[in-house]
């Protein structure tokens, strides 16, 4: 496919900012507005941090090594259409039993007081298809297409 990047790092916190990062630099290429940069990063951000934190549960790996093998994230980006991203999150952790309601505002399973459960909230109104596949055991899957706004080169 077109453009593709396919990226593949440890499920943990720490890796947020990289994540961002690597949402940011590809879609960099196709002039985004500085809003679109932002929501790119943001959908992004907490898409993988849902994976670090929900799918493989939160606690830290000793040795980065190994978190890469045991908890890995696969970040994939592509073209579909001209100014039309497609980026997918996958992580190999406990999945979703009901998707609808985890994606419900507000809906977290967290007992802290930590998260507000906007996550897909945000992920949706910062893109324009947000799709999520998750199996309870097997790992979940989100899917956002973004179109940017054409660039005329002026
Ligand atoms: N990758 C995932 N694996 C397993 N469960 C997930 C995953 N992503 C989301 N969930 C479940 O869906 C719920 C809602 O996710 P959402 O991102 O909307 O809220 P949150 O993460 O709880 O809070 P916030 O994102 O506002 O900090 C989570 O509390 C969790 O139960
Ligand atoms: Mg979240």
């Amino acid at each position: 496919m077109k453009r593709e990047l396919k990226v593949q790092l440890a499920g943990v916190l720490e890796n947020q900012a990289l994540a961002r990062s690597i949402a940011a630099a590809y879609a960099a290429e196709l002039d985004p507005t500085i809003d679109e940069l932002t929501e790119i990063k943001t959908a992004v951000s907490e898409a993988f941090s849902n994976a670090a934190l929900h799918g493989y549960g939160g606690e830290k790996d000793e040795d980065g090594k190994i978190a890469q093998v045991q908890r890995p994230v696969f970040m994939e980006f592509s073209l579909i259409a001209p100014q039309t991203i497609m980026i997918r999150i996958t992580d190999k952790g406990r999945g979703i039993e009901d998707i609808a309601k985890a994606m419900e505002p507000m809906f977290t399973t967290d007992v802290g007081q930590n998260r507000s459960g906007m996550g897909f909230t945000v992920m949706e109104s910062f893109t324009d298809k947000l799709k999520v596949d998750s199996r309870p055991g097997e790992g979940t899957t989100v899917t956002m297409i973004k179109k940017l706004d054409t660039y005329y080169g002026f």
